[in-house]
């Protein structure tokens, strides 16, 4: 099939990307130059494993084009898939979704023969109806569907969960539209992935309601951490003997900072908008965001509890500083909130990702970026593991603290406390 995938970022790249290997052809468009200028070079302008081999095999064949020019892409393809960004309105917390009607506008104008107009980006239910409506303005109803068909790739895991998703969900009241939808993804549902079709308007929420729940269970296993913290309880017991309960399960049970990233923060907000615009009080989501908001404050304090209250001049070296292992995406990081925070109080902070420099950082005073682990941790008062990176597993800690014994606050539970001990550092952890 010829595809357009408009956004080219983590959602419209990837997607697009694994589509093309499918044997498809795709034309990832984005309105950002420097991006498509990038991926024509041959750069991969986001961090994602695997992502810049799979690239390079499919725009050498051919199937995968990168093109500034919307107008070319809608006018090849029998499918568009809008992957644009919807994030956080300032003024009113729901989703910004100017760039999907922005999008949806383009489109209307490029029609040519009949379209199937799909929202892959996370959009709050009726906003389908809303898509369909200013298209409609321009080209009748006859020329195109518009289907939703949410993403639910993590970044980091993000080829591995194109190709084995746990479902695929596709909502529209077009049979037709379904069908042609069910053959695109045909290669994988052969392979086993569940294809579920539902009413547009259901799978609208299905994306919101999968987020929530997940936020949710983050939220509350930091919460009974806490609580295990000052029962002399360790959280590691209770995670596993909670997530052995099969109608419960394990993943996203492990104590840990606040969620962040690019989704769980703005979704969460945007669907208690969305039930307040429906009249509708959702509000156990409410009070996971702000149980989250209570998490950023309550591991930064910790912070300065660990230096007894005294920041100014303490050297302290981040390891990770990204939301998440795999992935250089900062957005909703909790470092952002916790560097500034600390060189305010005096602190001197040092850090390490894998993923590189952050431009987040490049106007901050007292801050240094280290290409490896031994500089940033050298001479340090306090070393905080903020990301699971697999590079910071198995830390030679004798090692990286021979000029100076440094205390370690380990937000991802990483090392055991017993060893720790052992070994003679001062180590913190969460919920243990
Ligand atoms: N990042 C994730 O892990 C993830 C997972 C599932 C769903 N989503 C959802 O997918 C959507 C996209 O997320 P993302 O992380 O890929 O965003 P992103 O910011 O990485 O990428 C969006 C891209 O769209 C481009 N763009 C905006 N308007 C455009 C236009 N009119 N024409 C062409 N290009 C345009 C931007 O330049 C940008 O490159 C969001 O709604 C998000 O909630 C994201």
């Amino acid at each position: 099939m010829k595809i357009c995938m408009i956004g080219s970022g983590y959602v419209g790249l990837v997607s697009g990307t694994c589509f093309a290997d499918l044997g498809n052809t795709v034309y990832c468009v984005d309105k950002d130059k420097k991006k498509i200028d990038m991926l024509n070079a041959g750069e991969i302008p986001i961090y994602e494993p695997g992502l810049k081999d799979l690239v390079a095999k499919n725009f050498i064949a051919g199937r995968l084009k990168f093109i500034n020019d919307l107008k070319i892409a809608v006018k090849k393809s029998d499918i568009i898939f809008i992957c644009v960004g919807t994030p956080t309105s300032k003024k009113t917390n729901s989703a910004d979704l100017r760039f999907v009607f922005a999008a949806a506008n383009e489109i209307s104008r490029n029609i040519n023969k009949f379209k199937i107009i799909v929202t892959k980006s996370t959009v709050p239910v009726c906003t389908g109806d809303k898509i369909e409506q200013i298209i409609s303005k321009k080209k009748s109803k006859k020329y195109f569907d518009v289907v939703s068909n949410p993403e639910f790739l993590r970044e980091g895991e993000a080829i591995r969960d194109f190709r084995f998703p746990d479902r695929i969900v596709v909502g529209s009241d077009s049979k037709k539209s379904i069908n042609k939808m069910y053959s695109l993804y045909a290669p994988l549902i052969n392979k086993g992935a569940k294809f579920l079709a539902t009413k547009r308007r259901s799978a609208e929420i299905i994306k919101y309601a999968s987020n929530a729940f997940l936020a949710t269970k983050i939220s509350y296993i930091n919460e009974i951490a806490n609580l295990c913290e000052k029962t002399g309880v360790n959280i590691e017991d209770v995670s596993i003997g909670i997530g052995l309960d099969q109608r419960i399960g394990s993943r996203f049970l492990r104590a840990g900072p606040a969620y962040g990233g690019s989704c769980f923060p703005k979704d969460t907000k945007a669907i208690t908008v969305t039930g307040d615009i429906f009249k509708t009080d959702l509000s156990i989501i409410k009070s996971v965001i702000k149980s989250n908001e209570k998490r950023k404050i309550l591991l930064t304090e910790r912070v300065k509890k660990i230096l007894s209250n005294k920041i100014k001049n303490k050297k302290i070296a981040f390891l990770g500083v990204t939301f998440k292992p795999n992935t250089d995406d900062m957005r909703q990081s909790l470092s952002l909130l916790m560097i500034p925070f600390l060189l305010k109080k005096g602190a001197k902070i040092r850090y390490y990702d894998p993923s590189g420099v952050k431009k987040e950082f490049s106007k901050l005073k007292n801050i240094s970026y280290h290409d490896n682990i031994e500089n940033a941790c050298n001479g340090v008062d306090l070393v905080i593991i903020h990301t699971e990176w697999e590079e910071f597993k198995a830390l030679d800690f004798k090692k990286l603290s021979k000029r100076k014994k440094f205390k370690i606050y380990d937000m991802r539970n990483l090392y055991s406390v017993e060893l720790m001990k052992h070994k003679g550092f001062e180590y913190h952890s969460i919920g243990r």
